[in-house]
């Protein structure tokens, strides 16, 4: 079992789950005593500082890195947070504009040679960067990668991002390529509604490395800028994938008692 330690998670849609995942990924791992190194490479809607609650607390971010100063300068470890776990914000789209034109490359130049310098440092057990969506940043950095976590809500056309984007990162030198279904909402398959994960994971050529249910208390909890509670299936579930992604044999809803007795209709 190959081990994973620098995980890029990426879709070229919005709004399906990137961020909640990087930033459940990264906790999970810490929760499991692992110096974690969290980078939000998103310029256009950076997130996980607010996710975090560190928000009027990240004076410095990617766009310092990225200009020469020190990685382990540019980190912070948010008040909601584990010790353990370090966050670098991303770089504003102005910064990052002025500092392509002061360089003389493309921004993604400049993103890739900051995730370079990163990865050079070696300062983390586990690296785990989150892309926004349209993967153009996604796409410049790939190959330095070993796994990308591709994110996808439970819907076709998230689906089809989901392959387009494992697809142009596949071409741009991915090396392993996971699913992550996001918001999964058992209630509405046993309606009828929506797909089930026999559909989902039929409908894509990834493999799928974990399903987590939809959370109706995680939207507020983001707003406030606190990290889903230790009990929460959000919680359970993406520690359930980071153990995985480790080479773990769990299951699917392990930890998740209701979940876990109807998963049979979850299919
Ligand atoms: N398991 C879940 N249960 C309920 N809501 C969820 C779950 N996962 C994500 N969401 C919600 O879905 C929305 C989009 O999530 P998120 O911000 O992580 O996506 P994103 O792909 O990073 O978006 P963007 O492309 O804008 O960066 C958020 O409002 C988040 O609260
Ligand atoms: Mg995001």
């Amino acid at each position: 079992m190959p081990t994973y330690n620098k995980l890029l998670v990426a879709s070229s849609k919005g709004g399906v789950g990137k961020s909640t995942t990087a930033l459940g990924l990264a906790v999970a791992f810490a929760e499991a005593g692992k110096n974690v190194l969290l980078v939000d490479l998103d310029s256009d809607s950076r997130s996980l500082d607010m996710l975090m609650g560190a928000e009027d607390h990240a004076i410095t971010d990617f766009g310092d890195v990225i200009d020469g100063g020190e990685v382990s300068a540019a980190a912070i470890t948010p008040v909601s947070a584990i010790e353990n776990l370090r966050l670098i914000s991303a770089c504003s789209v102005d910064k990052l504009a002025a500092l392509a034109k002061d360089k003389e490359k493309t921004q993604a130049e400049l993103v890739r040679e900051g995730i370079e310098r990163i990865i050079e440092e070696k300062d983390f057990d586990i690296l785990v960067c989150d892309t926004g969506g349209g993967i153009q940043y996604a796409c410049a950095v790939v190959e330095l990668f070993d796994m990308t976590v591709i994110t996808s809500e439970q819907g076709k056309t998230s689906i089809r991002g989901a392959e387009y984007a494992a697809a142009q990162l596949e071409a741009k030198g991915a090396g392993a390529m996971r699913l992550v279904i996001c918001a999964f909402d058992l209630e509405a398959v046993k309606k009828e509604k929506r797909a089930g994960m026999i559909e989902m994971i039929d409908s894509s050529a990834l493999s799928c490395v974990g399903v987590v249910p939809f959370d109706p208390k995680l939207q507020g909890m983001q707003d406030k800028g606190k990290l889903p509670d230790k009990k929460s299936t959000t919680a359970i579930a993406y520690g359930n994938i980071a153990k995985r992604i480790s080479g773990y044999d769990v299951k699917l809803f392990d930890g998740m008692k209701k979940l876990y007795k109807q998963r049979t209709k979850a299919l």
